[in-house]
């Protein structure tokens, strides 16, 4: 599928949805919906929304503590260069580059891990977490697909 992105043209979409661990879905399934336009490999798509799942499941965990709010989700497709960014207005972290160390976890007692952090930098290309204590936590990721814009234009003028 060829979409506008294919002439270099922006592309942009925002969702506000409930800070609910149901919604971690929702957020997977409107990111890969959104992705589609690239002709992502299995491979790419999966890297994606794990990086989401676990930037929504950390803000309904950790940033609303389970007591509910609301999570912003934006992407942005430029030139190949796609950039997530889910905003929630919780807690807000401390210290940032502890957090995000591998292993790092405020809540050992339960099921995590403290490698939230780590999967995000594994499977996107950069992460950038802005974070101020009461007021929320802001995490970007980027990801290139210049691949596949490059094999469609190919495709579309069949210089395969
Ligand atoms: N949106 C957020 N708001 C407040 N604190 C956060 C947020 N995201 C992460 N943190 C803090 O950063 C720590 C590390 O996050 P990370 O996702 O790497 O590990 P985890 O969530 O503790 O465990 P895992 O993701 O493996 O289940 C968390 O334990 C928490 O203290
Ligand atoms: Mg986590």
């Amino acid at each position: 599928m060829i979409g506008r992105e294919d002439k270099g043209m922006k592309e942009e979409m925002k969702l506000e949805f409930d800070a609910i661990s149901e919604n971690e879905g929702l957020a997977r399934v409107v990111i890969a919906a959104f992705l589609t336009r690239l002709d992502p490999t299995l491979e790419q798509l999966q890297d994606v929304k794990t990086a989401v799942s676990e930037a929504v499941t950390n803000a309904v965990i950790h940033g609303y503590e389970e007591k509910g709010g609301k999570i912003r989700m934006s992407a942005v497709l430029e030139k190949g260069q796609l950039e997530i960014t889910i905003e929630d207005d919780g807690i807000g972290i401390e210290d940032v580059s502890k957090a995000m160390q591998p292993l790092f976890t405020t809540k050992p007692e339960g099921e995590r891990s403290g490698m939230g952090f780590s999967f995000m930098e594994a499977f996107m290309d950069k992460v950038m977490v802005e974070s101020s204590l009461g007021n929320g936590t802001t995490v970007h990721m980027w990801k290139s697909f210049q691949e596949n814009i490059l094999s469609q234009s190919k495709f579309l003028y069949g210089q395969v």
